[in-house]
């Protein structure tokens, strides 16, 4: 009871120390805690041994001493065993170091009976380790994602998570949850996952957008974290083939609506998960150099980024100068934004490389109201437009792709009765947490990834 005096709660915690999970609790001496985790490492320095507990909230340093070190237990310790310590906190003496600055120094520990982790040739650390081959490690996930980096980034996922709920609610607009079995394609038959059900056939869901579309009328302005499918048939180190997908369709907007909501809602989720004093260390520790983008965001139009490819001798898939019309290969597009080094707004594709919803550019029809945005070491992970909202365009765009518009009936009728100028946008989320995280590849930024050939764990 925190509203007792605190000698009395001293006393009080002597009988019964408080519990407290590894990051919180106080280091001023005489406070005795009682915690619970797992040996993340340990080592011994003559009489004296020291332990590195985790348990998710962060990690504590512990000491054994005395008779406490030479226990049976402890002297048969293995990594990943779990404990109960209890003991005494105190700040770490000048010039040593420990998370948080702090350690336990234990008096009593219990390992109850199963805790144990294993050791030998069944160790964690003989079945993990930096000599692992890359695809046993992938088997291990399981056990891989008690490793720091990993972790880090699953504890950063969460948070980026939570503030796009925060920020998105900032905004006034609403989450919905729409079907990921589904009997259309938004984004190109190639990659569709394709699957029975029940005696017809159906897809997994390449996007919510569609969906979203149908919302606005009585919702207003929504959102939606789904998961989307793709069946990409490459191995990149950013296509999974169910990745996390945070969408976004707003009401009767312009085009420059779009970039700016998109501007100011990246910035802010940034802003939101690095209030966490936690969650920024983490980021700091994965990505040292990490600085606040500057806004406003680089805009740049799809012609002028081809005159800049030409400029910059970066030829296009066929090893060619790259001209007007070329889809911008993901290796042109990464070594640009490299070099720009800022977060670019690529604007006005041609129509024909972008999707058959797009809405076209009033000014030059040969271009769409469309965005990705591109970040430095990963490239693009915002694709966004505004929609075409004329029935006629709509018919005609289905007919230019080969799409039958029948299955379509329920989002072509958005035109029928009450259309509007709308847009909204895509985010991969792995891709996003890969920037901020600076992680090589978007499958360590998920925790179980699912790309060609793995489906596993
Ligand atoms: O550019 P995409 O295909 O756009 C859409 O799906 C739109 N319908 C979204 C919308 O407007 N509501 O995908 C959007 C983003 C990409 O920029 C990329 O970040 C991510 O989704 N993405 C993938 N992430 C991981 N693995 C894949 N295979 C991905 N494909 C797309």
């Amino acid at each position: 009871d925190l509203s007792l005096p605190k000698a009395e709660r001293i006393k009080l915690d002597e009988i019964d120390p408080i519990k407290v999970k590894l990051g919180n609790g106080s280091d001023v001496k005489g406070t005795r805690v009682r915690v619970f985790g797992r040996v993340h490492r340990e080592r011994r320095q003559k009489e004296v041994m020291f332990i590195t507990l985790r348990d998710g909230y962060g990690f504590m340093q512990v000491i054994f001493t005395g008779p406490l070190a030479k226990t049976y237990d402890a002297l048969t310790l293995t990594r990943e065993t779990s404990m109960e310590i209890l003991g005494e906190l105190r700040e770490v003496p000048p010039g040593a170091h420990a998370p948080n600055n702090r350690e336990l120094h234990a008096d009593y520990f219990k390992i109850y009976p199963g805790w144990k982790a294993a050791g030998g040739d069944e160790a964690i650390t003989n079945r993990v380790s930096k000599d692992t081959e890359h695809a046993t490690l992938l088997d291990l996930r399981h056990l891989t994602l008690r490793g720091e980096t990993l972790s880090k980034v699953m504890i950063v996922r969460d948070a980026i998570e939570f503030a796009f709920n925060f920020v998105y609610k900032e905004l006034r607009m609403r989450k919905v949850s729409p079907p990921a079995l589904v009997q259309t394609q938004v984004e190109g038959g190639a990659t569709l996952f394709k699957l029975p059900y029940y005696n017809e056939e159906a897809y997994l869901t390449q996007s919510s957008q569609l969906y979203l579309e149908t919302c606005l009328p009585s919702m207003g302005d929504v959102y939606c974290i789904e998961k989307s499918f793709r069946a990409e048939k490459s191995l990149t180190r950013r296509h999974l083939a169910e990745y996390s997908h945070v969408e976004a369709e707003l009401d009767f907007i312009t085009f420059d609506d779009l970039l700016d909501h998109l501007e100011l809602v990246m910035c802010r989720v940034l802003e939101v998960t690095m209030a966490d004093p936690t969650v920024k260390q983490y980021i700091m520790d994965l990505n040292p150099e990490f600085k606040m983008p500057d806004r406003p965001f680089r805009r740049m139009k799809y012609s002028e980024a081809i005159e800049w490819l030409v400029e910059h001798n970066i030829p296009n898939e066929d090893g060619e100068p790259h001209k007007f019309g070329d889809d911008i290969s993901e290796a042109a597009e990464r070594k640009m934004t490299d070099i720009i080094n800022r977060p670019i707004f690529l604007t006005h594709f041609p129509v024909e490389i972008k999707a058959f919803y797009m809405q076209k550019d009033k000014e030059d029809p040969r271009v769409t109201e469309s965005v990705d945005c591109l970040m430095p070491g990963v490239g693009e992970i915002v694709g966004g437009s505004m929609r075409m909202d004329d029935y006629d365009e709509l018919m005609a765009a289905f007919r230019r792709e080969d799409i039958d518009p029948t299955a379509y009936y329920w989002y072509t009728d958005q035109r029928k009765y009450g259309s509007s100028p709308h847009g909204g946008y895509g985010l991969g989320f792995e891709r996003f947490l890969a920037w901020l995280c600076k992680q090589h590849t978007i499958r360590d930024c998920c925790l179980y990834p699912r790309y060609f050939g793995r489906c596993k764990p």
